[in-house]
């Protein structure tokens, strides 16, 4: 490695954020405004000063973009019910949140149900999802009484119709597989045959899985649920699962005389990362999911279902700014410039395993130097921590200048490891010029305090 500067490229060309909000197209929260000394307000809070007083890596919380999101769900389906999806991530503070904004929640593990059931959730907005539930989680989501339970095997059938609970039978959704491709990886089309999820429409499974529930007196059979994939940014897909589902709900009420009132069609909008991504449009969706369904449910002579959407990451992604410490800067002979950080796959593991793409800033300095490609490098022991390729960055970043990664609030910190015991990042809430810590950062101890021998 050489030390001579690296190679200016062109002049700055970032996105700007102006004092009216960013511009649209934009994957900074709604709140961001720049401030004087390069500094960024996000919630009113200034994020060289949240990564001062808090350190770093962090990773700041709009609340109001939190609650902005649950509403927009709320006013675009007024007739749907909106369930959080918590994969993306959840704490206390954000099951608070979406409970108040009236939304209900998809959890998929005991973790996630046992963390809202302790903030006083309500049970009945709960649906537990899981293509591998445990006995325990059944009778878990049983005691606790959760609204509904996705069906996704056939072993959970008899599992749950056992736990009756006395004249309150379980309500259940069938998962089925509508074989429709979506999603922005192939690990996360989920709705696609050859995957483990779901009981496939062709050839009978799910048509089989529904008699098997009708069967079970203590099961009340609500509806199907579907979810294609993740990070999906047209509406085809799902119309083209509404059809498939439909078709299903026609051939159960032609079979069993029964017109099962909900139907689920998961979650998967697609947000922006980068300034320009295109991201699904909510009002789009809305208008055109509510018509095929009434459109296609005429067509069968049904009446139609109430529609159940799962949000995960169009909630939570757009509500967070990853915050990291720039601790070295090396310029390559092969003119390659890297920026290596305090955080790293750790926290975000998702450009390691999707290839994700993300935006980046300089944050807390003006910098009037021209811009540089550098690539900003995570500081796990692995040539594949990288967190942003070739961004576009002052050619003048140094060891102790602050980076500042939006759309960090899906699928980082709720996939976070203890990679290296690096230990996962603090995590604040902004609202209204005010920052407060919601999660402190985990130390050595809170691993030490895990091991019981030795
Ligand atoms: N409902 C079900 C049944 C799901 O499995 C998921 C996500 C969602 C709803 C919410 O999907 P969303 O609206 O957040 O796309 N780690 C991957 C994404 C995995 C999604 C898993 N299931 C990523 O970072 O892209």
């Amino acid at each position: 490695m050489s030390q001579t500067p690296v190679a200016a490229v062109r002049p700055a060309r970032l996105p700007v954020l102006r004092s009216d909000g960013p511009p649209v197209g934009s994957p900074w929260p709604a709140s961001a405004r720049p401030a004087s000394g390069g500094e960024l307000l996000v919630g009113g809070v200034g994020l060289a000063e949240a990564a001062d007083r808090f350190g770093t890596p962090l990773y700041v919380l709009d609340e109001d973009e939190v609650r902005q999101r649950a509403r927009a769900y709320r006013t675009a389906l007024p007739q749907a019910q909106v369930l959080y999806a918590a994969k993306a991530f959840l704490c206390s503070a954000m099951a608070d949140w979406v409970a108040e904004e009236g939304l209900g929640l998809d959890v998929c593990s005991a973790g996630e149900l046992r963390l809202a059931a302790a903030t006083g959730f309500p049970p009945e907005r709960i649906l537990l999802h899981g293509n591998a539930k445990s006995p325990e989680e059944l009778r878990l989501a049983r005691r606790l009484r959760v609204g509904r339970i996705a069906i996704d095997g056939l072993a959970e059938i008899p599992r749950l119709a056992a736990l009756a609970i006395a004249d309150t039978p379980q309500r259940v959704l069938v998962r089925v597989l509508p074989d429709v491709p979506a999603g922005h990886h192939a690990a996360v089309r989920t709705g696609v045959a050859g995957q483990k999820f779901g009981f496939p429409i062709d050839g009978g499974d799910a048509a089989e899985a529904v008699d098997r529930v009708l069967a079970q007196p203590s099961l009340r059979l609500t509806g199907l649920h579907c979810h294609l994939g993740s990070q999906i940014t047209e509406v085809e897909p799902y119309l083209t699962a509404l059809d498939r589902l439909v078709a299903l709900l026609s051939e159960i009420r032609d079979r069993h005389g029964v017109e099962l009132p909900e139907l689920d069609l998961g979650g998967g909008h697609g947000v922006r990362y980068r300034h320009g991504d295109q991201e699904l449009d909510l009002a789009d969706f809305a208008a055109r999911v509510t018509a095929h369904l009434a459109a296609r449910c005429a067509d069968h002579g049904l009446s139609a279902p109430r529609l159940i959407v799962e949000p995960g990451r169009a909630i939570a992604a757009p509500a967070a700014v990853a915050l990291y410490r720039v601790l070295s800067v090396k310029h390559g002979t092969d003119g390659r410039t890297f920026a290596a950080v305090d955080g790293g796959m750790s926290d975000n593991p998702r450009p390691a395993l999707y290839g994700s793409r993300y935006a980046v800033r300089l944050v807390g300095r003006n910098s009037g130097a021209p811009t540089a490609a550098i690539d900003v490098v995570g500081r796990h022991c692995e040539a594949g921590d990288v967190l942003v390729h070739s961004a576009e960055l002052p050619a003048d970043l140094r060891p102790g200048d602050l980076l500042a990664v939006p759309a960090a609030g899906a699928y980082q910190l709720s996939m976070a490891s203890g990679y290296n015991l690096v230990g996962r990042p603090a995590v604040v809430a902004v609202r209204d010029g005010r920052a407060r810590l919601l999660i402190r950062r985990e130390t050595v101890e809170d691993f030490q305090a895990r091991e019981v021998g030795r």
